[in-house]
């Protein structure tokens, strides 16, 4: 018993969680190596975000034309604006190839060229020969890749025996008093018990925090839980301010349309009809980088030549595209662009305005996936016990700006790494050592805490507040007077935490006070974003100041970190970025202007 709640107790070698593509992929991975696995999800496994994910996931096979891991990572490098590390963008360019042949031997459907090879279409940023040419990298099921790779994930999982708890929500982490991780506490939504997980690796695999936005291509799952509890064990996240906006998300709906739109031929036009991503990105014109896309589309808004009533958005079209490749190629979006903007794409243009997409930033970790905790004397301090991947995670390999198509490769092979770590620190059925300091009663304190809450504001009202702040003031374009406003008022929404009041005090399937959890999850990132947005002064990938409208490598080429305390004050640091490489084979890149 803890206070009055009995808690079910549980051993493992592993735990992971999160089971979307990463976490799957993590946890099947230790229990093929004959580790002890569970594996906690608030949601059921194929419902998890990757399953949205469309266009593909990018590995150079040279399927369809010259390619080669280097170029891969030489895109990704530059793709990041200089801010990946680069050791960790080696190991995953070099590794992407086998963890495709894998996926295709586990059963993913890839689509296919006509000699039977797994079809690849161009994506933005994705280029051959150093940035001469447009490669073909990206390995897709027609636009549905998520999905495919998601079911096929679960299915290895159950193969291996990893063990779900399924509509269990992570509460918090337990800490012992030398700053060790030693497993996690949870809810379970359907019964309302409560679960001590002991592990030696506890593994977070709990995706992005897409939903402090009010607008964005992310579930509303995407409450960035695990960012959450690391906030609250004390420790710190990396490059907060560096948040993605898709070139694409439907007009009003913020539904995701495919980069793969793009790569098959798609492009984008303002209110004159202008194929204006000539001007901005000549060479690659629709299929430079997403941050350059974003700020694109901005700009013509901005300057008048938005289409619609309301000159505020932008066509994407795809009505020259022969049907039969629609249909083959991206069913997905021709149905989402019926159904949400009532466009029938081989008649119409698709109404598009940038959507937040994708977290760069998230828990610091190093390639082998382990979590970072810098200190002053050491800024690859591990966390021992504790490991991220995903989007949660801050490996870094995408620095300020992730490439399409880098995001399913991501949650693969470092699912992957992950399990090859736990497979050499882990020795299966050791035994779980006592719990000093934290016996999981911090978190049934904040349980307590929120589902006991007796305030005047109900959760939907302050997480509406927080959502229009982030909408507003941690935009594709900031000035420190936007950001600074913003940080005030994300301020002031963190502090109406204490004035919270929910009505349901049960425990089954309570689902006000799991949203309450989430918008704790959330309020700590939003604050880290704004805060580290308004401290970094320079312009680099996805963080567009205008007020520092230049990369700055001599002051800034350092990874942010951030620590938010339980009253919302945060204490900001740096990390310097690797910029040597993992192996000899290859040469770093060294920075350099960025055009496309
Ligand atoms: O556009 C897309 O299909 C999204 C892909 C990604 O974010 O990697």
């Amino acid at each position: 018993m803890n206070g009055q709640y009995e808690i079910i107790d549980h051993e493992y070698d592993v735990v992971v969680v999160g089971a979307g593509g990463a976490g799957l992929r993590a946890g099947f991975g230790c229990a093929e190596k004959g580790l002890r696995t569970a594996l906690i999800s608030k949601v059921f496994p194929t419902r998890s975000h990757t399953v949205a994910a469309q266009g593909g996931i990018s590995a150079a096979l040279g399927n369809m034309g010259e390619d080669d891991w280097r170029f891969h990572m030489y895109d990704t490098i530059k793709g990041s604006d200089w801010l990946g590390d680069q050791d960790a963008i080696e190991y995953m360019c070099r590794e992407a190839i086998p963890a495709i042949i894998e996926l295709e031997h586990y059963g993913v459907p890839f689509s296919r060229t006509a000699e039977g090879k797994i079809y690849q279409r161009a994506f933005g940023g994705m280029t051959t020969h150093y940035g001469k040419g447009t490669a073909q990298r990206t390995c897709a099921a027609a636009d549905r890749t998520g999905h495919a790779m998601l079911h096929t994930l679960y299915q290895q999982a159950l193969k291996h025996q990893a063990e779900f708890f399924i509509e269990y929500f992570a509460l918090d982490l337990i800490m012992s008093d030398d700053g060790t991780c030693l497993g996690v506490m949870a809810w379970n939504l359907d019964d309302g018990t409560i679960h001590r997980f002991r592990a030696h690796q506890t593994i977070l695999a709990t995706g992005g925090y897409g939903r402090a936005y009010f607008s964005c291509t992310s579930a509303h799952t995407c409450t960035g839980d695990g960012g959450g509890m690391v906030l609250r064990a004390g420790l710190p996240l990396q490059d907060m301010e560096f948040v993605q906006f898709h070139p694409t998300g439907i007009y009003g709906a913020g539904c995701l349309i495919t980069e793969g739109v793009r790569g098959e031929g798609g492009y984008l036009t303002n209110a004159e009809g202008e194929r204006f991503m000539e001007r901005y990105a000549p060479s690659a014109k629709d299929l430079a980088s997403r941050d350059v896309v974003s700020r694109s589309m901005t700009i013509e808004i901005r300057e008048g030549r938005g289409v619609g009533e309301g000159k505020d958005h932008i066509h994407l079209n795809l009505m020259h595209l022969d049907p039969d490749i629609i249909h083959q190629r991206l069913p997905g979006i021709a149905e989402s662009a019926r159904i949400f903007a009532g466009v029938d794409v081989t008649k119409e243009p698709i109404p598009v305005l940038p959507t937040v997409h994708y977290n760069m930033g998230g828990i610091p970790t190093n390639f082998r996936t382990e979590v970072l905790a810098p200190t002053s004397g050491d800024p690859n301090r591990v966390v021992p016990g504790l490991m991220a991947i995903g989007e949660a995670a801050c490996v870094s390999v995408h620095g300020a700006n992730r490439l399409g198509s880098n995001s399913l490769l991501d949650l693969v092979v470092f699912g992957r790494a992950a399990a090859i770590r736990c497979a050499e620190t882990v020795a299966p059925g050791a035994k779980h050592r006592p719990l000093t300091g934290d016996d999981g009663t911090r978190a049934l304190e904040r349980l307590d805490h929120y589902r006991y809450s007796k305030g005047s504001t109900r959760p939907a009202e302050l997480r509406g507040e927080m959502q229009r702040t982030m909408q507003d003031h941690a935009a594709v374009f900031r000035t420190g007077e936007t950001l600074q406003e913003g940080c005030d008022k994300i301020s002031k929404t963190f502090d109406g935490k204490s004035d919270l009041g929910i009505t349901d005090r049960s425990l089954i399937f309570n689902t006000d006070l799991v949203e309450t959890l989430e918008l704790d999850n959330l309020l700590g990132q939003a604050v880290a974003t704004l805060y580290s947005g308004v401290d970094r002064l320079e312009s680099r990938g996805a963080h567009a100041r205008e007020d520092y409208a230049e990369r700055d490598d001599e002051n800034w080429l350092k990874h942010s970190v951030v620590w938010v305390d339980s009253h919302g004050k945060t204490t900001l640091g740096s990390r310097p970025v690797i910029l040597h490489t993992l192996t000899d084979e290859v040469e770093p890149v060294p920075p350099k202007a960025r055009v496309y």
